[in-house]
């Protein structure tokens, strides 16, 4: 595949290649991932033929991001199916292959569930297979409509909240077309704003310990021709105190139903940032990512991951050594150093300024807010 990335200056725009798809080719139905580790060095396609090496994809990030996780997991449970292995085990293992992103057991339910029914309607494994299939498509196109309604919701949010003139958004992780059946999520809104010539400038973290912002949002930034500057985390503060952001706009992995918002390690101490420099602290993500059966952020499993990803910088493109586990890292720490990891962290309501979903805003973040949308949601 070409490496376009490094060719694509401000204001050129080139799609983002595809996160996700399906294919049927004769030796048998396949999902194909573009391998996350390996950007931006490479755009590699991943192969997965069977369900535990989607669930190694999951683990390993080659595959992320709250709602490509439902997605991925709703594909996983069709493969299972169509390839005749135990829709039940399956399932199971890809829901828990990452705890967080709550969309990952909702996806993987979807499928599994539009395969029992067909079961219990009397349909043979080829027309239950069938069924779940179909159920990951359609969950993968729901994914796509609900992000093109949050740009245009987190959009009109923003020009509601900004003077004109151009905003200064500062991201965090990766929320895009790599994340999405869509353009993504909190990106989304970004791109929505970029096409309607208000983007002054987008700040991306870099996003330690695995860099979703410079590996990612930087790759897709780039494409979509955006005017964009890396940091490091910890400078979002002195850009704070320069007064150089206008809004805060990320993504989520759960919300729960008092509003609380777990997204990627390094969010909170930008909510806190954002609230301390009168900023909107605004959080993009699908009804998919509510979850109200979570009734507060103490109750949100946070992923802890391991700690070489803290003690060494972790170059995913290297290959891995003969029997290692992980590709080689440069340790950044002396041996033995033990490193404290989690891979989320979690943000009160009362810091959050809105929560933009395809059904509309929630603002103010209280409990109630997030109850009425859940019904929205329930009705249609
Ligand atoms: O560990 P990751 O890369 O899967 O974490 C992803 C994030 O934290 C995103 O910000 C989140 O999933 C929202 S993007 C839709």
């Amino acid at each position: 595949m070409a490496d376009e990335h490094r060719e694509s200056p401000e204001g050129a725009a080139a799609p983002t290649a595809f996160a996700l798809r399906w294919e049927e080719p004769p030796e048998g139905p396949v999902v194909v991932l573009l391998d996350q580790t390996r950007l931006p060095a490479e755009e590699v396609e991943l192969v997965c033929t069977d369900v535990p090496m989607l669930v190694e994809a999951i683990r390993s990030l080659a595959v992320r991001g709250a709602p490509l996780l439902g997605i991925a997991g709703a594909y996983g449970v069709a493969l299972a199916a169509v390839r005749g292995f135990d829709v039940d085990e399956a399932a199971e293992s890809l829901a828990h292959a990452r705890p967080t992103a709550v969309n990952l057991g909702y996806g993987v339910r979807r499928a599994a569930a539009a395969y029992h029914a067909a079961v219990r309607d009397g349909a043979d494994p080829e027309r239950a297979a069938a069924a779940a299939l179909a159920e990951a498509r359609t969950l993968h196109g729901e994914d796509a409509e609900a992000s093109e309604r949050m740009a245009g919701h987190g959009r009109a949010l923003l020009d509601e909240l900004l003077p004109a003139g151009g905003y200064r958004i500062l991201t965090h992780c990766n929320s895009g077309a790599l994340v999405s059946g869509g353009e993504g999520t909190a990106l989304a809104v970004v791109k929505a704003v970029h096409r309607a010539g208000q983007l002054r400038r987008l700040w991306v973290d870099e996003t330690r310990p695995l860099f979703q912002g410079s590996r990612l949002t930087a790759y897709e930034a780039a494409r979509a021709g955006m005017a964009y500057t890396l940091l490091t985390d910890n400078a979002a503060g002195s850009l704070f105190a320069a007064g150089e952001v206008d809004a805060v706009v990320i993504g989520a992995d759960r919300i729960a139903a008092d509003g609380s918002v777990a997204n990627k390690v390094g969010s909170y101490p930008l909510a806190v940032l954002a609230r301390y420099h009168h900023v909107p602290f605004i959080v993009v993500a699908p009804t998919t990512t509510v979850d109200p059966d979570t009734p507060d952020g103490a109750a949100i499993e946070v992923e802890q991951r391991p700690g070489h990803e803290v003690t060494d910088v972790i170059l995913p493109h290297a290959p891995a050594a003969p029997g290692a586990e992980a590709a080689l890292g440069v340790p950044v720490a002396p041996l033995g150093t033990q490193a404290f990891n989690p891979a989320f962290d979690v943000t009160p309501p009362e810091l959050v300024t809105a929560i933009v979903t395809e059904r509309g805003v929630v603002a103010p973040v209280t409990e109630g807010g997030i109850a009425e949308l859940c019904d929205r949601s329930r009705s249609g």
